[in-house]
């Protein structure tokens, strides 16, 4: 939710602001803009994507060793050039980019326009810079002090970085609730809202904590203090991920490279916490508070969106083989219902980027109750990861395309071995049904591969679906989880309205949408309702809808029935969502390929949200 990059030292900062920037733009992007400091304050900013940013730049402005760049994901005003950022305090001296929301920005406004101030934007951004630049004044202070204190005025959340055009050996940074990241070279400093744009050039970093700013110069000395003041003496960590891994590597979407790349992603989460044949599983965050998890009244796992779905699987999984209760929620309804929260709950939060912002706040609230906190995140380092008690990382690699694929196969890989360590520990399942499952479990990557193997046969079906309105997924057990994310990938990436429903909950309601113009998903894998959803494909079938099921290799009865039956490797039925969302992400990607949509930046979404 809005990229930021800075750079100071002594490379070509215009080049590597604008690739960071490309990195980041699956973080937003609505408009694009950079500051550079060559003599004068140069700044370059346009409404879409960077691409339309480098149509504007003016050849022969771009030298500069020091600048920042941003794009953006619009919260207040619309997305126009007039709202891009960097945006410059009234002296012209001062440069920021933000990513976040001051949410106290009107009164602080109102208060500056009676000192004078005017705005050329709708952002609250141009309100800080001038608070800042206000502060500065009064104060009669250095920026980073005129900083430390404008930030201590605003309520919200934010990563900023700030320019200044008369000191253009040094950039300061901040964050409160948006993620921010420190390059530390050899004499250069990068600032960056995720490592993407920095690992081509070292592999140290700093995490900024919440409440800290860091001053960053030009020679590669830094320093970071809090918001209250204090100096501190930062961690500086190693990043793990290669260059490679944020790159498409031949394919042509990152979301397609992703869909590819869950069989390792798989076997990545996997590694070095479960083995089939001595028949144990290890998860370092879940035995450091297995008193307490073994205890726990109950589950609340809360998470947004394709995460919220890995969260149902979860309360399935966890209740069929734990026996212990699991409520799911949506963590924005979550912060605001005033649920019951006891020192006895313990909460699983599954995020992605763990930067998700709703996420967060149900955490804290959860916190503020006593209740221990279990971390499910990608991010290494990442906000929510940081504010858990405990957890555990899917370790799926960086995932770039905004719709989530290996993010979601990997929580549920990883949902699988909780859920299995808890029977385990409450003995609620004999050991030998549970080296079946891991066995099995260590078969799923091979039968991934197979089931990709299926493309050119989806590829056909999108062909005939790819012109529909509407799209109806259906699916019964572990499957209806599947039903919802299918739904909402084919939605996000290529705009049609689709709708994912339990099989049989369709009688009740939607069954009424069905005719001859409504292609209908089945999920029919299931061992446990299998004549219940023949039925259910039957009453499709009578109302002329067109079945595409999803079946296991061999079928025959629904074969029968369906118009486009999709042969998937037969596997436990615990595991199975982990096999039949592969054609759903494939449907999805090569129908919205074919209407001519941007799979990996959909309209009006962003990688991470971090706004409530
Ligand atoms: C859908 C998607 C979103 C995210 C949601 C939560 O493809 O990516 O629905 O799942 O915004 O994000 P995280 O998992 O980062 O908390």
């Amino acid at each position: 939710m809005c990229g930021i990059v800075g750079y100071v030292g002594t490379r070509d900062a215009f080049p590597l602001i604008i690739k960071g920037l490309k990195r980041l733009e699956y973080r937003g992007y609505d408009s694009a803009g950079i500051a550079l400091l060559n003599g004068d304050m140069t700044i370059f900013k346009k409404a879409g994507k960077v691409i339309e940013l480098e149509k504007v730049v003016e050849e022969g402005k771009t030298h500069a060793t020091i600048g920042i760049g941003h794009t953006r994901w619009a919260t207040h005003g619309e997305p126009n050039d007039r709202n891009a950022h960097p945006h410059v305090s009234q002296s012209g001296n001062l440069a920021i980019i933000h990513n976040g929301i001051i949410e106290n920005y009107a009164p602080i406004k109102e208060e500056l326009i009676k000192r004078g101030y005017e705005f050329k934007s709708d952002t609250d951004t141009e309100v800080l810079v001038n608070l800042i630049e206000e502060v500065q004044k009064k104060e009669n202070t250095t920026l980073d002090h005129a900083v430390r204190i404008a930030l201590n005025e605003v309520v919200g959340a934010y990563a900023i970085a700030v320019l200044n055009r008369n000191n253009p050996d040094q950039l300061i940074a901040a964050r409160k609730g948006s993620p921010l990241v420190i390059g530390v070279g050899e004499n250069e400093l990068f600032i960056a809202s995720d490592a993407s744009p920095i690992i081509e050039y070292t592999k140290n970093v700093i995490y900024l904590d919440d409440k800290e700013y860091a001053v960053v110069n030009r020679d590669g000395s830094y320093a970071i203090r809090t918001l209250g003041n204090v100096e501190k003496s930062p961690e500086i960590k190693k990043l793990e991920f290669s260059i490679e891994t944020i790159e498409k590597g031949g394919f042509e979407h990152f979301m397609l490279k992703e869909i590819y790349e869950q069989p390792k992603a798989i076997e990545d989460s996997l590694r070095g916490r479960m083995n089939a044949s001595q028949g144990w599983i290890k998860l370092g965050g879940l035995n450091e508070y297995i008193n307490k998890i073994d205890n726990a009244d109950r589950f609340l796992i809360t998470a947004c969106g394709t995460s919220w779905h890995s969260g149902l699987i979860a309360e399935y999984m966890i209740e069929d083989l734990a026996r212990v209760p699991v409520e799911v929620e949506y963590a924005s309804e979550f912060r605001y219902r005033n649920p019951i929260i006891t020192e006895k709950d313990v909460v699983i939060a599954i995020s992605q980027s763990g930067e998700t912002a709703d996420t967060l706040a149900a955490i804290e609230l959860a916190k503020e109750r006593r209740a221990l906190i279990y971390g499910i995140c990608n991010v290494i380092g990442s906000s929510i990861a940081r504010a858990s008690h405990a957890g555990s990382y899917t370790h799926a690699g960086p995932e770039i395309g905004v719709a989530s694929t290996k993010a979601f196969s990997t929580q549920v890989s990883l949902i699988t071995l909780i859920a299995l360590q808890l029977a385990q520990v409450k003995g609620t399942m004999p050991t030998s049904k549970l080296r079946e499952i891991l066995y099995e479990l260590e078969n799923i990557p091979s039968k991934i591969e197979e089931t990709l193997t299926l493309d050119a046969q989806i590829k056909e079906i999108a062909a005939i679906y790819k012109d529909a309105s509407n799209f109806l997924y259906l699916g019964r057990g572990y499957n209806f989880p599947v039903a919802l994310e299918g739904a909402l990938k084919l939605k996000e990436i290529s705009y049609i309205h689709a709708e994912g429903y339990p099989a049989a909950e369709m009688k009740h309601g939607p069954i009424a949408l069905i005719d001859e113009n409504m292609p209908v998903v089945f999920l029919a894998t299931n061992r446990s309702a299998y004549e219940k959803i023949v039925s259910n494909v039957q009453e499709v079938k009578a109302r002329k809808g067109k079945i595409i099921a999803v079946v296991h290799k061999g079928d025959t009865q629904i074969r029968a029935l369906a118009d486009h039956i999709i042969e998937v490797p037969e596997t436990e039925e615990i595991l199975s969502p982990l096999i039949t969302i592969v054609p759903l992400q494939l449907l999805a990607y090569h129908i919205a390929i074919m209407r001519g949509c941007n799979v990996d930046q959909p309209r009006n979404l962003a990688k991470s949200v971090t706004v409530e």
